[in-house]
């Protein structure tokens, strides 16, 4: 998708993102606090502040990194949004003074990275960054190729009386890219989202992990805890720093 970045997802959601995307759950709310203990917490592509702002709101530290303007301007002006350190930057590689207890990514924000370099780039920095024990957590989902045929998919996401959202990929399984859009048909016109992303294996990640020096820790299927499994579709991982 010629002319795709890493601000251009933020840039063309941000209007939308939080219409679209369901609020924090307590669930995640309270294992993100529980792993971070005393904090601080940094937050990869922290966007709106969908979970960053409740972190906020029970008494934590909480950092952010995120490559688009329209997104944290988004954050800025919600309760507590103020409170919130932002770094403007691509998550890939960056250099902070501080070290934290936990850093995360959620809603498969990882796989925006778009190849296995800057993936791994991001493991290796969030290392550096970790306080001993700190941890790392990623929420993503677990790949399922059998949802392209030929490489290719179109489908209806919602379709209303008024409004119709198509969503239309191209998948490359030797890349594990899937080039998307989201596109909405209404009264308004039409409008296209475009998403970029670079899935990976959860023993992708292990791999990622254990070479950029941490340790495994857990994985669930779910902010609930429910144990992992060969169905599960989605995963929370979480590795440790390693302990003086
Ligand atoms: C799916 S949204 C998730 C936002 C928030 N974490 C949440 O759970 O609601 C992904 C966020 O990552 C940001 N992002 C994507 N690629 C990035 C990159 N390479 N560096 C920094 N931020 C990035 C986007 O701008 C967007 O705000």
């Amino acid at each position: 998708m010629e002319g795709y970045d890493a601000a251009t997802y933020g840039q063309r959601t941000a209007e939308v993102y939080d219409e679209r995307v369901k609020g924090a759950r307590p669930a995640q709310v309270e294992l993100l606090e529980e792993l971070a203990g005393e904090g601080p917490v940094l937050e990869l592509g922290i966007g709106t502040g969908r979970l960053a702002l409740p972190l906020v709101a029970r008494g934590l530290e909480v950092h952010g990194i995120d490559s688009s303007q329209a997104m944290v301007a988004k954050l800025r002006v919600k309760p507590g949004g103020d409170r919130v350190t932002v770094n403007m930057g691509d998550f890939s590689h960056f250099d902070l003074a501080q070290r934290f207890s936990l850093v995360f990514a959620a809603f498969n924000t990882l796989f925006a990275l778009p190849d296995q370099e800057a993936q791994l780039g991001c493991f290796a920095t969030v290392s550096r960054h970790l306080l001993p024990g700190g941890r790392f957590l990623v929420e993503a989902f677990v790949p399922d190729i059998c949802r392209f045929d030929r490489g290719q998919r179109v489908s209806a996401m919602e379709v209303g009386l008024d409004r119709v959202f198509l969503e239309c990929s191209r998948h490359d399984p030797a890349a594990q890219t899937v080039t998307s859009q989201h596109v909405e048909l209404g009264a308004g016109g039409v409008r296209l989202y475009p998403v970029y992303i670079r899935y990976a294996w959860p023993s992708e990640l292990d791999l990622m992990a254990r070479i950029s020096g941490l340790q495994p820790e857990g994985r669930w299927d779910g902010w609930d805890r429910r144990p992992f499994t060969g169905t599960s579709v989605s995963t929370i991982s979480v590795w440790r720093a390693p302990l003086p």
